[in-house]
């Protein structure tokens, strides 16, 4: 996959170059525009059917539905009913809000269950079943429809359950992503069966037929029983056996306690743009507000697009906002984040007081304490939607790592997550034997794990501007921040703000990374000057998004850093 995403990444700088003047349903450079309903997903299919459902009547929360369902059968990398993930929707009428259907830790899960003989054991928080939180999707799905859809939740899954059943031609990168994994998914009996060709021991192809038929009669279950379709009944079954076997600690009565939440976005503006984001338990939100107040006594555009003087400032305000996100955040049901103080304008302020105009600032004099660095898996999949009445939908949706714990189950045929490795897993310092640290998001029975997924709906005067989110771990949170200031700030084409190249800092480790070829010699030089560490890396986010002019045309623009589609009628 990595040298798929480096074949990739070389594209979008040729896309810079062929930007073409606007006009209705055309392509302008890989940006699709579209008068009434657009989305932007990570494979073609879902785009496909969530048009589809647009077409039949359906709004945007109907086509998100249809696209979480459809990307468990044709994304199973990431787009899953098996994880949890984050909505954020606007509605034409003005209601801003956000559905938190992140995995909570099973009841059964504690602070130290990762560790063995006093060593944290990182496989098992990663791999297999006791990696595995409580998924959220099904019951977030059914909550969305429920409450702003106008379909019946049958209409908008039957065409992911045909697909499943019938099958459907794996693209390249399907079949390459799928044969990547092979020795991994070889050790899972329900993996092997559902996910490898023969076993195993044949490669696929593109243009192979992938038919998933237990899949489709989980998916039925769902569409005849509602959310018991999936956290009771047969499904619960099988997910509980399948944690038996795998030494999991699901229970039925976890399932059954599961619950989506309505949460209400965090605002954050600039420019005259207000940004609605998802609230904690994802971090992004906070963390984007921080950085923009941190730039806000600052003239970006007279600074330049990457020049050496806006990356150092914008990566020391990441560098800022991490740090605190490190220490401060978690899930909000079970600590007291100070959420206030965190996006005052005196607290941001006070945080730039160390900034130097010439200097990078060493991450370890701006902490709060000893606190264990972060890694996160980068393969979560971001999906963007609005319809012709004006209401938009933004879901980030995951796995956590690639095929989540790679534990698909036995009779039911989709993966369940890993995301109990989004807690704060490792030990601190080594004086600090056993003890797990980063408390705000420590393990705790039914608490939510903190997540950088950073669904974004971006209004001006109360008209929809933009739809924003990313795949990427940590650097869904620097990609959506950029491809926002891109556009808010200088200006640039929704394609161009989408493929321009970006930076990343995260507090620890103490590195600014850049995409390779982003930066030029000469600017890097300058920063190396400044002290920052800079880092090549290849790719920096996958970000699906749209863009809504000021005459109501919508720019589908996917990531030319993944292989996303914009569709839309
Ligand atoms: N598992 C990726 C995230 O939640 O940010």
């Amino acid at each position: 996959m990595k040298s798929a995403y480096r074949l990739l990444s070389h594209f979008f700088i040729v896309s810079l170059f062929l930007f073409l003047p606007s006009q209705s349903n055309a392509q302008v450079g890989s940006a699709q525009t579209y008068e009434n309903g657009i989305l932007v997903t990570a494979e073609e299919h879902a785009s496909k059917i969530g048009t589809q459902i647009l077409q039949q009547g359906g709004n945007a929360v109907d086509a998100a539905v249809a696209v979480q369902f459809a990307l468990a059968v044709t994304l199973p990398r990431a787009g899953n009913i098996g994880g949890g993930g984050f909505m954020v929707v606007h509605m034409q009428d003005g209601t801003d809000i956000t559905l938190d259907f992140r995995e909570k830790a099973p009841l059964m899960a504690s602070e130290n269950m990762y560790i063995r003989e006093g060593e944290y054991v990182s496989r098992l928080s990663r791999e297999g079943a006791l990696a595995v939180g409580v998924p959220g999707v099904v019951d977030g799905m059914i909550k969305a429809i429920e409450r702003y859809g106008r379909l019946p939740l049958e209409t908008v899954i039957k065409p992911a359950i045909a697909l499943a059943r019938e099958g459907y031609k794996l693209s390249w990168a399907q079949a390459n992503v799928l044969n990547e994994y092979t020795d991994v998914l070889k050790k899972y009996d329900g993996s092997k069966k559902y996910f490898l060709k023969n076993g195993g021991t044949k490669k696929w192809k593109e243009g192979d037929l992938f038919v998933q038929k237990d899949l489709a009669k989980t998916l039925q279950r769902i569409a005849d029983r509602g959310r018991e379709g999936f956290y009771s009944g047969k499904t619960a079954d099988l997910i509980v056996d399948e944690m038996s076997q795998q030494g999991g600690l699901i229970s039925y009565r976890d399932l059954e306690e599961y619950e989506s939440k309505w949460r209400d976005p965090i605002d954050a503006s600039l420019n005259g743009y207000t940004l609605h984001i998802m609230p904690p338990p994802s971090s992004g939100s906070i963390a984007i507000h921080q950085i923009l107040e941190m730039l806000r006594p600052y003239d970006l555009k007279q600074k330049g697009f990457n020049s050496a003087e806006y990356v150092h400032l914008v990566t020391e305000a990441m560098r800022r906002a991490f740090a605190d996100r490190a220490y401060f955040l978690g899930d909000p049901d079970f600590v007291d984040i100070p959420m206030s103080k965190l996006m005052s304008d005196s607290y941001n302020k006070e945080r730039m007081q160390s900034f130097e105009q010439d200097n990078a600032t060493p991450s370890d004099e701006i902490d709060h304490g000893e606190i264990p660095s972060f890694s996160e898996s980068t393969e979560t999949t971001h999906f963007s939607i609005v319809d012709k009445d004006g209401n938009a939908v933004a879901v980030t949706t995951t796995l956590n790592g690639n095929f989540g714990s790679k534990v698909a189950v036995s009779g039911a045929g989709f993966f369940l997550n890993n995301e109990m490795d989004d807690f704060t897993a490792e030990p601190g310092e080594p004086n600090m034997f056993g003890l797990i640290q980063g408390k705000a998001n420590a393990v705790e029975p039914e608490k939510r794990m903190l997540s950088s997924m950073s669904p974004t709906v971006v209004t001006k005067d109360g008209k929809v501007r933009m739809v924003l989110g990313a795949a990427g771990g940590p650097m869904i949170i620097t990609a959506t921040l950029q491809n926002f200031l891109n556009m808010a700030v200088f200006g640039m084409e929704p394609q161009q703000a989408n493929s321009a190249p970006r930076f990343h800092h995260q507090w620890m480790p103490d590195k600014l990374f850049y995409e390779e070829f982003g930066l030029s010699p000469d600017t890097r030089q300058i920063l190396k000057d400044m002290g920052h560490n800079l880092t090549p890396t290849d790719g920096i986010g996958r970000a699906h998004t749209i863009f809504v002019g000021e005459d109501g045309l919508k720019y589908g623009s996917p990531d030319p850093r993944g292989d996303g589609k914009a569709r839309g009628y």
